[in-house]
């Protein structure tokens, strides 16, 4: 990302969007609340909280079964919540928008359904080195499956994709590239057009697990040209539950379902089903209809800020709390990609993560401890977890200054 240039005003700015985030007023053991787990869940802004409670108030039944007025209500917002995330991502049609429960269920689907499929002994997926378990796991529930294998691009010491020896790996049994967008663990924003471009060049799909990125960074799926991108809304401001997998229409179409149900058929017999079109094929059973409405006011909230001013100030909190933090003594920043998502994560000698989370708490401060769902990135640093601060918009200079007394303020007691 290049750098930012914050004015004082747009501080000012940023800092008046908190109130339109009830829980922000949140006093914890007393003090004022300072969320900084935002990689983990982020904070719901008012505007979603009133369109899911609107949805419930006014619109809700069954979608896409009654001819009642209510369930075309329903069907109306959660058809209106799919083209709006078609929008936000630049998809062609609707047809590439799935709604899933989350960005795990997404990456699971495409694992299941495209991949399964189509591998067989001696086939490689090939992954990164930096991946959240949810981008390694179901990879190897297919490679046990069918006899594929798992090939791990490397990283190194700053947590950045080892982009050479990623395409040494290339080869011509990988079927498909699934990496991330943005590390959950390091921060870093790994280098996804490069990726497409020397995946497609050998005819390889891609997938990314974007979870981490559509809260910071504008994404445009024709732009970066991959065939699979999946996120969760309650890492962007939207509900919990709810979460999209884009998927290129040509793939989609070629793929067998992934859960069997109501409104993914078209006929059912017992001497055969016919399933229904796209999106509605991989959505079994009754959505989250509630969840998509939420999450399509949480796309229009953030394009009322901008998501580029977003990512200019978030870089701003960025450079400011390294700056900060890196000056603790025995504080080590675990992750220092050249481009990065807003997060800090970091040891400090003589605290365990762990007891440093509990002793920020106790100060009214929420950060992550532990391994991040991201092992092998603690495997390749040699430590057993970190403490992450990951900052949204909404974040202040002033809470970043609280977390830095609390952190030097521990390492005095503790270290
Ligand atoms: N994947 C989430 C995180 O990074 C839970 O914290």
């Amino acid at each position: 990302m290049s750098a930012a240039v914050v004015s004082p005003s747009a501080d000012q700015e940023f800092a008046r969007y908190r109130a339109d985030f009830p829980i922000l007023a949140e006093r914890i053991h007393g003090k004022p609340l300072v969320y900084l787990d935002n990689g983990a869940s982020s904070q719901r802004p008012t505007a979603v909280l009133d369109a899911e409670r609107r949805y419930a108030e006014h619109l809700h039944a069954n979608v896409h079964r009654g001819v009642h007025t209510l369930s075309q209500r329903a069907t109306d917002a959660y058809e209106g919540a799919r083209e709006r995330v078609r929008v936000f991502l630049n998809a062609r049609t609707a047809r590439e928008i799935i709604f899933t429960r989350g960005t795990t269920e997404a990456i699971n689907l495409v694992a299941q359904s495209y991949a399964r499929p189509r591998l067989g002994p001696g086939d490689e997926i090939l992954i990164t080195w930096l991946e959240h378990h949810a981008n390694i796991v179901p990879w190897q529930m297919v490679a046990e499956a069918t006899g594929a294998r798992l090939v791990v691009a490397p990283i190194d010491r700053r947590g950045e994709l080892d982009l050479p020896a990623f395409t040494a790996l290339l080869s011509e049994r990988t079927r498909i590239v699934a990496t991330a967008h943005v590390s959950n663990a390091l921060g870093t924003v790994l280098p996804v057009r490069e990726i497409v471009a020397l995946a497609h060049a050998r005819n390889v799909p891609v997938l990314f697990d974007g979870a981490q990125a559509v809260p910071h960074l504008k994404v445009d799926v024709r732009a970066l040209d991959c065939d699979f991108y999946a996120f969760s809304g309650h890492k962007m401001y939207g509900p919990t539950g709810i979460g999209v997998l884009y998927g290129r229409e040509a793939i989609l179409e070629s793929m067998p379902p992934w859960q069997g149900g109501g409104d993914m058929i078209l006929t059912v017999s017992f001497s055969g089903t016919t399933y229904n079109a796209l999106p509605h094929k991989f959505e079994a059973g009754t959505p989250n209809m509630g969840g998509a409405v939420g999450l399509a006011a949480a796309i229009d909230y953030l394009d009322r800020i901008g998501l580029a001013r977003i990512a200019a100030f978030e870089h701003d909190l960025l450079e400011y709390a390294t700056e900060r933090l890196s000056a603790i003594d025995g504080l080590t920043i675990i992750g220092t990609a050249r481009a990065k998502a807003s997060l800090v994560s970091f040891t400090l000698a003589g605290v365990h993560p762990h007891d440093l989370g509990t002793i920020l708490d106790q100060e009214g401060i929420a950060i992550r401890t532990g391994h991040h769902c991201a092992m092998p990135v603690m495997e390749f640093f040699g430590v057993p977890a970190t403490a992450r601060a990951s900052f949204a918009f909404y974040n202040t200079r002033a809470e970043i200054d609280r977390l830095v007394e609390a952190v030097a303020a521990a390492r005095a007691l503790f270290g």
